[in-house]
């Protein structure tokens, strides 16, 4: 079997925020590849969640790589900390950067992985010239700032079209989807040309738990070679 085409990325906003370390073992056990970790300011988006003090505890407890989804306004004012709370990849929204190309150039030189995310009602011209710079463009299928939404199919017709841009370009950027993602609806996204799947309450919330969550996902991606 060769190495896997798609990554399963385990969003810590459902789980039991007084047993992080519990989830991310869990995540990992599960055959999470990554852990993805959303700070929101209140402002960017309309609620608040975990910052730098709580990277650095769960840090202690995965050595999976650690996504920071950065929902704030001016992402860049804190990337050494959360470089230094041992953040591997930092994805910044294009709409909360007045000068996103410089934010993702800073992001590099620290030595972590550049990406940059998209809210639903924004369109790819907002990124088309930042492809060069960035590991990873991160499609939200919710409006940011809460877990458990319901994923918007409306969005599709985006990522497709991000798909053909990437192969034309001949970009190996990775193209990901934030936000009700599901055994129901992965598929959509995968057939649509996603290969990074951010999970929240479809693992953390799942009722067989963390790895049967997965396990669903997985089943789901199967038929279609993934
Ligand atoms: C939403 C966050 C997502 C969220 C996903 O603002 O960016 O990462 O936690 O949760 P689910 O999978 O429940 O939609
Ligand atoms: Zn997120």
């Amino acid at each position: 079997m060769g190495p896997r085409t798609t990554k399963l990325s385990a969003s810590l906003l459902s789980a039991d925020f007084a047993e992080l370390g519990e989830a991310v073992r869990a995540a990992e056990q599960a055959g999470c590849d990554e852990v993805h970790f959303d700070v929101m300011d209140g402002h960017f988006v309309p609620n608040l969640s975990i910052g730098v003090p709580v990277l650095k505890a769960v840090r202690q407890h995965t050595s999976l790589p650690i996504d920071i989804h950065m929902m704030v306004e001016e992402p860049g004012r804190f990337l050494d900390a959360f470089m230094n709370a041992g953040a591997d990849m930092y994805t910044v929204h294009a709409e909360a950067c007045r000068a996103l190309n410089s934010t993702l150039s800073q992001i590099r030189q620290a030595g972590l992985r550049p990406a940059v995310a998209l809210s639903p009602d924004t369109s790819l011209s907002a990124i088309e010239a930042s492809l060069p710079y960035v590991d990873r463009v991160l499609v939200m299928t919710v409006n940011p700032g809460f877990g458990g939404q319901e994923f918007m199919e409306g969005v599709l017709p985006k990522i497709r079209k991000l798909r053909h841009l990437l192969d034309d370009l001949e970009l190996e950027t990775e193209l990901a989807v934030d936000g009700g993602i599901s055994s129901s609806t992965v598929a959509h996204a995968a057939r649509a040309g996603a290969r990074a799947f951010v999970v929240g309450s479809a693992l953390f919330a799942h009722q067989g738990g963390v790895a049967v969550g997965a396990q669903a996902i997985r089943a789901a991606l199967a038929p279609l070679g993934l």
